[in-house]
């Protein structure tokens, strides 16, 4: 079974095609960092009018890659939510179509449990169960996973996402968008330990996450420090070092309680914010430790990507499921509300 996949969720135009047997055949991503660049952030309709202009170059462009026709296709999944209502129509109705006109199913995919199955995509990839932190721009979740679709939610942020954070603070040190690599640039010049900032959270029983706080506390120390210090290139890289050290080790706390709780030894590591080194590292560490395992799936596959949502279009199609020729686009969407295989 061979499945074209789609993401247009929001800042990325990702195109893949995956195959049940031969694996993930051709993927490519456009990204629209210099669109938004000019603005510090997203620009909803222009991403909406980006992904028009991209994806169907971009589909042809995989097909040829994966040496595939449109009659070697058996089904076209594309992402449903949740995300930027105008960039998920782009996909949404596109995809749609393309099957339609081929006579193939369609199915939504969850942005998230695209992110979630990615890591399957690598090898060694993970068994079931596992528990899975997923690190987004929009979400932070741990979820325990016993199969595909069968997802527990054990915690989340009441606030922003981790990924958000990194932005948002990025912003703060004047750093431009995406934020969060950006950030985690400037940390690596940072001297450890010269600032610390709280770990919100943590002194308390739960698996649930709190990073606003940490924006705020970056606000202040950057106004303190930047006004105090000579050398203010030295402090907001120490002051990135402290705050990228303080969202590891809250997640990596959380983790840890999390692993014990469900009673695994594997944990997947997913989503945007996976591609931070330092994250990757502490989880392998504290993993390791404990006699078990982490996983995450390549760079090019933590952040957005189609091969994702191929791969977990491919899960639901090969075992019957697909939509009506309805579509809808859903840009709040619990992963929980999701039918297991
Ligand atoms: O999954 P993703 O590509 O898009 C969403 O679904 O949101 O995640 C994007 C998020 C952004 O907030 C970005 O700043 C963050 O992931 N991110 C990082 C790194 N690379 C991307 N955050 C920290 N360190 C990184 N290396
Ligand atoms: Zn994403």
């Amino acid at each position: 079974m061979r499945i074209l996949g789609i993401e247009t969720s929001c800042d990325e135009t990702g195109v893949a095609i995956y195959d049940g047997e031969a694996g993930l055949l051709a993927h490519t991503v456009h990204s629209q960092v210099d669109l938004h660049a000019a603005y510090g952030g997203v620009v909803p309709e222009l991403a909406s009018r980006d992904h028009v202009r991209r994806l169907t170059p971009l589909i042809r462009l995989v097909m040829t890659e994966a040496g595939t026709r449109a009659a070697d296709l058996d089904g076209v999944a594309y992402t449903a939510g949740p995300g930027l209502v105008g960039a998920l129509l782009v996909g949404a109705g596109l995809g749609r179509s393309l099957a339609w006109g081929w006579g193939i199913p369609a199915i939504g995919v969850h942005h998230m449990e695209g992110h979630l199955l990615a890591p399957l995509l690598e090898d060694p990839s993970p068994a079931f169960p596992f528990v899975a932190l997923l690190v987004s721009g929009g979400h932070t979740q741990l979820v325990a996973v016993t199969a595909v679709g069968r997802y527990r939610l054990l915690g989340e942020s009441v606030d922003d996402a981790a990924g958000e954070a990194f932005d948002k603070t990025a912003k703060i040190l004047d750093l431009p968008y995406p934020g969060g690599p950006a950030l985690a640039k400037l940390a690596e010049q940072g001297e450890p330990g010269r600032y610390v900032f709280p770990r919100p959270m943590t002194d308390r029983p739960g698996l649930d996450f709190s990073f606003s706080g940490l924006k705020t506390f970056a606000l202040n120390t950057v106004r303190e420090e930047l006004a105090r210090r000579d050398d203010t290139a030295q402090a907001r890289a120490d002051i990135a070092r402290a705050f990228e050290d303080a969202v590891v080790e809250t997640l990596v706390i959380k983790c840890r309680r999390a692993v014990a709780a469900a009673g695994v030894d594997r944990l997947v590591l997913a989503g945007g914010v996976s591609a931070n080194r330092r994250l990757r590292a502490r989880v392998d560490a504290m993993m390791a430790a404990r006699g078990g395992r982490a996983f995450y799936p390549r760079l090019a596959l933590c952040t957005d990507n189609g091969a994702m949502i191929a791969f977990a279009g491919y899960q639901r199609l090969a075992a019957g499921q697909h939509e009506p020729l309805a579509f809808t686009a859903m840009p709040r969407w619990p992963l929980e509300a999701l039918p297991p295989l």
